[in-house]
């Protein structure tokens, strides 16, 4: 069965499979459905946050909460693109409990349906969303201060780590900084579109 996770010929099969996931015995009993990912199967720009919240839990998409709505002004305001034109996913296709972060343990039962998605969309840049994806995708413990501001490298795609909304939500001080992110973001990625 992991092998067909693996396989999944399409995103589609791949949600379907996730759907009735139970690796995680604590996510699978209290989440309220899995929330996969949202927006074009081939976009070339992938957003990767931490793991669904309470509204995402409930309405199965991501980034559709508070934060959430912070992330679609910086797609479409700080970056004039659609939020239909790139991909949303998160770290955890789970609500931890109580928006508790993510175990280590579940980031690894989740990886490799993580992987697949980003196999299947294939993005010519990966924008890591707050401490837990760019930990997750880097395989670093360093302050998301230290590991913004430069280009990085997920498995030959470019990656840029920027700080979570509901983190600038909190510290709005922190926004120049952010912009500066998606400035450097879009350099990368007109850099390898063109
Ligand atoms: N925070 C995240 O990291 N992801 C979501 O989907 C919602 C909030």
């Amino acid at each position: 069965e992991d092998h067909a996770v693996a396989n999944a010929p399409t995103l589609d099969a791949l949600a379907q499979q996730v759907a009735s996931c139970t690796r995680c015995a604590e996510l699978a009993e209290t989440r309220t459905q899995t929330v996969f990912g949202v927006g074009d199967p081939s976009a070339r720009l992938c957003f990767i946050g931490e793991a669904p919240g309470a509204v995402e839990d409930r309405l199965g998409e991501p980034f559709v909460g508070r934060a959430g709505k912070l992330l679609t002004d910086i797609i479409e305001k700080g970056m004039r693109l659609r939020r239909e034109d790139v991909y949303i996913l998160n770290i955890l296709k789970c609500r931890p409990p109580g928006n508790r972060d993510p175990a280590k343990e579940e980031a690894a039962e989740c990886r490799e349906y993580l992987d697949a998605q980003i196999a299947h969309v294939a993005p010519r840049l990966i924008l890591a969303v707050g401490r837990i994806a760019a930990h997750e995708l880097l395989d670093s413990d360093a302050p998301v201060g230290r590991l913004r501001g430069k280009e990085h490298d997920y498995r030959g795609i470019p990656l840029v780590v920027t700080y979570h909304p509901a983190y600038l939500l909190r510290s709005p001080s922190q926004k120049a900084k952010a912009w500066d992110d998606l400035r450097l973001a879009l350099r990368c990625f007109r850099g390898v579109a063109a």
